[in-house]
């Protein structure tokens, strides 16, 4: 069996992707219109993680702005002109695939975000995810009244985190 390995996504890996959101994130639907827009906007900012039993996970970023969270399932539009960090939407990886694994996608994320001149990475976390995001430099936002109400479609226990590359 071939290691698992981060490669660019394509929008023919959308049905393996949606179907992978579907089962990861029952709570949190997207349609795959929405996810097939941010492949189409920022195409080396989405990766899959391919195994020889077909793809086990994603991972979905585009350049947007800091405190700026984009409504879940909603449509982007266009990208901004004067981004000032990459924003990792989501990474998904199926449980038996598990194992350290985004680091490397956050590392290809890293060298997209040098490349363009951004010096921060933003997500969201959810699940109570913030102690493993933790582990790879990023750190929580004290959330304004604005962007509480944002992260509220996310889930109760949303978080707004950012990285500096700078500091790094
Ligand atoms: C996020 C994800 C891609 C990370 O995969 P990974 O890099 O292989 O990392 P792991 O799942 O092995 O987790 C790394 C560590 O974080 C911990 N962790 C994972 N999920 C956690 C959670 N919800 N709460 C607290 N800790 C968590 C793991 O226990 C593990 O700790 P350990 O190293 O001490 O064993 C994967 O856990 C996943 O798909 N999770 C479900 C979707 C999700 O939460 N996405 C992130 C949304 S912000």
């Amino acid at each position: 069996m071939s290691k698992p390995h981060w490669r660019p996504a394509r929008t023919s890996d959308l049905a393996a992707i949606s179907a992978i959101a579907a089962r990861i994130h029952p709570a949190l639907p997207e349609r795959e219109e929405v996810l097939a827009e941010k492949i189409t906007l920022c195409p080396e900012g989405c990766g899959v993680l391919d195994t020889d039993q077909g793809i086990v996970g994603y991972g979905l970023a585009h350049p947007w702005m800091r405190y700026r969270i984009p409504p879940l399932d909603g449509f982007l539009q266009e990208l901004p002109d004067s981004a000032d960090c990459l924003y990792i939407h989501d990474v998904a990886v199926l449980p038996d695939f598990r194992g350290g694994v985004v680091r490397a996608y956050v590392a290809d994320i890293e060298k997209l975000a040098r490349r363009s001149r951004i010096a921060t990475l933003a997500l969201v976390s959810v699940y109570g995810t913030p102690p493993l995001w933790e582990r790879i430099g990023f750190r929580a936002v004290t959330a304004d009244a604005e962007l509480r109400a944002k992260l509220a479609s996310y889930g109760d226990g949303a978080s707004y985190m950012l990285r500096d590359l700078a500091a790094m």
